[in-house]
């Protein structure tokens, strides 16, 4: 392991990530009506300019990772034509239940498929997805250097990768104030909606600790992705993150 990747393994620190999908288990019921809540509507925004990065490449074949309640494929099937067809993966069989209720339910079927899988083992063959996504997945796995090789084997060369994630506004005062909900509100409220208090004091404590902006670039282009970039949203609470899997790479 190099120094730069024990590096980023430390700032992971905070709460443990083992088994932290067995809490989306738990709060599934209540997962898409706090996510609104807690976000005040903005993820819905973060996940459709997600869908707008993808490459201009027709007919795209994607792998969402930590794919929770299934937003992030409809969003992509919905905002976009440049997608035929959309695997969801996840490691909580309750948040998976979920999302196969929410594709089943649209008018016209999405051409979309879920599996039960871990983020840091992906079972596809090497050079499948011409994109991958991941969004509030990446901070809660285990060894995010591995997650971020998985999604970078399974990718075909020229695909590209795309992160959305919180993160910490640079602005001082922003910060303050961003910090004082994440810590104070956002915990009370989450745990009186979803009856799981560690739930959401979980989430402010790995959001505070997860590496983001330069340090997660940096982390991307160690799992070898180029054009890497970090687009920032509403005030930097969180960002959406951007490579590609070079053109002439075939591993
Ligand atoms: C905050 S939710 C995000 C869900 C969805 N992507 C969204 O945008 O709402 C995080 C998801 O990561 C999943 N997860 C956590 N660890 C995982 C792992 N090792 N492999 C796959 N999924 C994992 C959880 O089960 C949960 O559904």
């Amino acid at each position: 392991m190099t120094t730069d990747r024990k590096a980023n393994m430390v700032q992971c620190e905070g709460p443990s990530r083992r088994d932290a999908w067995k809490m989306f288990d738990r709060v599934a019921h209540r997962y898409d009506l706090l996510n609104h809540l807690l976000s005040f509507g903005r993820d819905r925004a973060w996940r459709r300019k997600l869908a707008a990065r993808l490459s201009h490449r027709p007919d795209q074949h994607i792998l969402d990772v930590a794919t929770g309640t299934a937003d992030v494929i409809l969003s992509l099937l919905d905002n976009s034509t440049r997608v035929s067809y959309a695997v969801g993966m996840d490691m909580a069989g309750g948040m998976l239940a979920r999302a196969a209720t929410k594709i089943a339910d649209r008018k016209r079927r999405p051409a979309a498929a879920l599996l039960r899988a871990d983020a840091c083992r992906l079972p596809f063959a090497d050079r499948t997805f011409d994109a991958v996504t991941i969004a509030f997945g990446i901070r809660n796995v285990l060894d995010v250097s591995t997650a971020l090789e998985e999604m970078y084997r399974v990718l075909k060369p020229g695909g590209r990768v795309l992160v959305l994630e919180f993160s910490l506004p640079e602005k001082r005062l922003v910060r303050r104030m961003y910090l004082l909900y994440f810590r104070k509100i956002l915990p009370s409220v989450g745990g009186l909606i979803s009856g799981d208090d560690y739930a959401y004091r979980y989430l402010n404590e790995t959001v505070e600790t997860f590496p983001c902006g330069r340090a997660f670039c940096d982390m991307l282009v160690e799992a070898g992705f180029a054009n890497v970039n970090a687009v920032p949203q509403t005030f930097g609470v969180a960002s959406i993150y951007q490579g590609d899997k070079p053109d002439n790479n075939f591993l």
